[in-house]
C-alpha cells in the first residue's frame, strides 16, 4: 500500500516503527492479554506482516488497526481492534477492504481469520465480508473457549 486509502469517512494507512506505542493503547482496551509496544514494535518488522492502522480524520490519533501476516498466495489476520469509543463506524470494515486490496494486489488467494466462539460483532463482520467457517479449534483460547475459523476467497 502507498500512501493512504479513504473508505467513506475512514482513513486507513500502513503503520510505521513510531506506531507500535498507540497500537499497544488500542490492543489494551480490546483484549485482556493485551499485545505490548515491544511486541508491537516486533510486528512491524517481520517481512511478511502488514499492519495498517484506521482513523476517522486525517493526522488523527489511530483509532482501529490490524494485523496480517501473509505467505505465499495466504495471509491469517493476527489482530483487529478498533477503541471501543470508535466502533461501529466502520474502522474495521475499511480496515479489512483495504488488506483485501493489498493481498490481491501482491497475488493473494485466500484471507484466513480467526474468532472466539461468542464474539458476535466479528462473528458479524466476518459472515458480512462474505468469509465461510472453514473450521474449528477446540479449547483454542486460555480460558477453554473454541475458535472458529474462517475463510474469505480473494
Ligand atoms: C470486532 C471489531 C474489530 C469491529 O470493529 P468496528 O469498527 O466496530 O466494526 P465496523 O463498524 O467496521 O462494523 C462492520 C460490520 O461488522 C458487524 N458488526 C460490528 N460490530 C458488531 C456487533 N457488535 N454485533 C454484530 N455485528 C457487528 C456488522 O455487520 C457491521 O456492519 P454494520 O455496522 O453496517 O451493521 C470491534 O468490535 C473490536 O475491536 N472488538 C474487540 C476486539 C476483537 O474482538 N477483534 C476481533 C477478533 S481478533
Amino acid at each position: 500500500m502507498t500512501g493512504s486509502t479513504e473508505t467513506a469517512a475512514v482513513l486507513v494507512r500502513m503503520a510505521l516503527p513510531a506506531d507500535a506505542a498507540s497500537l499497544a493503547a488500542i490492543h489494551v482496551c480490546c483484549f485482556a492479554r493485551a499485545w505490548d509496544e515491544a511486541a508491537m514494535a516486533q510486528f512491524l518488522g517481520v517481512p511478511g506482516c502488514l499492519t495498517l492502522i484506521a482513523s476517522t480524520r486525517e493526522h488523527a490519533p489511530a483509532q482501529g488497526f490490524l494485523i496480517a501476516r501473509a505467505a505465499s498466495d495466504e495471509a491469517e489476520l493476527l489482530t483487529l481492534s478498533v477503541l471501543p469509543a470508535r466502533r461501529r463506524l466502520g474502522l474495521a470494515r475499511a480496515l479489512l477492504a483495504a488488506l483485501v486490496q493489498e493481498l490481491r494486489r501482491s497475488g493473494g488467494k485466500r484471507l484466513f481469520l480467526e474468532v472466539e466462539d461468542g464474539n458476535e460483532a466479528a462473528l458479524g463482520l466476518y459472515r458480512s465480508l462474505g468469509a465461510e467457517a472453514v473450521g474449528r479449534r477446540p479449547g483454542y483460547y486460555e480460558h477453554g473457549a473454541d475458535a472458529a475459523i474462517f475463510s474469505l476467497a480473494l
